[in-house]
């Protein structure tokens, strides 16, 4: 059943965050190399971002490549970076015409030189598209970012331009590699792992999580909608009451 006509147009979440594992286990299951798993994992990435654009959906985030994830084997670390940049080459075109915008989040400078250049050109291809903004979290992690931002902040403060009494959560978010966007209200992990994995640890303070024991390469767009509609059937408190929320 095509679940997308099951979804509350009015209340679309503006923003998802997609953990996205399993790769590793599908291609075993598969009975074929890990590789293998991360290719039929763009297959997936493709109908997310479609689906995203489909339903409303104005910025997604997806985890991609995380600061731990250098410590794979070197043949899997190689093979993924090289799948990137294939991947966002070939990609860039289609991404454009269907009117979204690519970004990037994470240390980006510590990617192969081959990445951030293909990278550069896509984001600077896609920059004016407002339909969906794609944003890659590569070489990320919620505490480098958070660090950087510390570092930042300290910085402004040495120079004079600030003062340790004007640190406040907005001077933080303004710092973050994610000052341009609003918080996710939604963070999908796939593979049955019910963990956060230094992703968005400030950015997911008030999110609503949705774990699925589907794997990346099978979560298409009917699973992502399951995720909307569970969504759409909790209560979003943010420390208030439930009386407080209904009388709104
Ligand atoms: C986690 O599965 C997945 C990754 C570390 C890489 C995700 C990358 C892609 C889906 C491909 C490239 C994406 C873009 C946006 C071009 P895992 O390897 O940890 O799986 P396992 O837990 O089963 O071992």
């Amino acid at each position: 059943m095509d679940l997308k006509h099951s979804i509350n147009k009015n209340n679309i979440p503006q923003h998802v965050a997609i953990i996205m594992d399993g790769n590793g286990r599908w291609a075993k299951q598969h009975g074929e190399d890990r590789i293998f798993g991360h290719h039929e994992g763009v297959n997936s990435v493709r109908e997310i971002v479609e689906a995203c654009g489909e339903v409303g959906v104005k910025y997604l985030t997806l985890y991609a490549f995380s600061t731990e994830n250098w410590n794979r084997p070197k043949d899997e670390v190689d093979a993924l970076m090289e799948l990137l940049v294939s991947t966002i080459s070939l990609e860039a075109i289609n991404l454009h015409k269907k009117g979204v915008r690519l970004q990037v989040i994470g240390d980006v400078e510590s990617l192969p030189a081959s990445c951030q250049k293909e990278l550069q050109e896509s984001m600077d291809l896609t920059a004016n598209n407002t339909t969906v903004t794609l944003i890659l979290a590569l070489s990320y992690s919620s505490k480098w970012e958070i660090a950087d931002a510390v570092k930042k902040i300290a910085r402004k403060i040495e120079e004079g331009t600030h003062k340790s009494s004007d640190i406040t959560s907005k001077l933080i978010e303004e710092n973050l590699n994610t000052k341009n966007y609003p918080d996710p209200e939604l963070m999908i992990r796939t593979s049955g792992e019910h963990r956060i994995s230094n992703f968005l640890l400030w950015q997911l303070a008030y999110a609503e999580f949705y774990f699925t024991d589907v794997l990346w390469p099978d979560f298409r767009k009917n699973e992502f909608f399951k995720a909307i509609i569970s969504y759409q059937n909790r209560e979003r408190r943010f420390g208030k009451t439930s009386e407080q929320i209904s009388s709104n």
